[in-house]
């Protein structure tokens, strides 16, 4: 019988691959968000990520908020300028649509909107996974285009 003191163990230590990382961020601390949501299942596409035109929903959703309340009008997208897909959403995220309008013209706004995803609420895990410029234009009661206040 092997006395305890003979055995000798030998560790192994399984070191995998390191995978490139997403850069881990933080939510933006100096404002609100301008929507706020969980996507489902049913949100996903065939390889079970979140669906780009879900994604291009809130954003266009997000943005026309702020395009309305500035220029105190209804508005429609009439272009979206820029649309970068930078990381994965996945079910149960939280993603977090932060809009602004950068730009007035004389009846268009253009809105930059950031989308971040808090993986992992727990691991205070966020992303920022999208970013997009969209442009409105607000509306008159007819449904024509109408200038937008200057005035804030
Ligand atoms: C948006 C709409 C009312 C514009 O009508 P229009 O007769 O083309 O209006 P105008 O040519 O006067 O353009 C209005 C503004 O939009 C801007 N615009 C038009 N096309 C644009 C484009 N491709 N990219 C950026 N801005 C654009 C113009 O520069 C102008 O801005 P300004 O007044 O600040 O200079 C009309 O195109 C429309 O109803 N489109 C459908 C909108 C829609 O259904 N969206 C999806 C659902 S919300």
């Amino acid at each position: 019988m092997a006395n305890l003191n003979d055995v000798h163990y030998t560790v192994i230590v399984a070191t995998t691959p390191v995978q490139p990382m997403p850069d881990a961020t933080q939510l933006p601390h100096d404002r609100h968000p301008t929507i706020r949501l969980i996507p489902m299942p049913a949100d996903t596409n065939a390889a079970g990520d979140i669906f780009g035109g879900w994604i291009m929903s809130q954003v266009d959703i997000a943005g026309s908020i702020v395009a309305s309340r500035r220029a105190k009008t209804r508005v429609v997208t009439v272009a979206v300028n820029e649309f970068l897909f930078r990381e994965p959403v996945f079910v149960g995220d939280i993603v977090s649509c932060y809009a602004e309008v950068i730009r007035v013209g004389r009846t268009s706004l253009t809105v930059f909107v950031e989308v971040y995803a808090e993986r992992n609420v727990h691991a205070e895990l966020c992303i920022k996974v999208t970013q997009a410029t969209l442009t409105y234009v607000a509306l008159d009661k007819h449904g024509k285009p109408r200038p937008v206040a200057t005035d804030t």
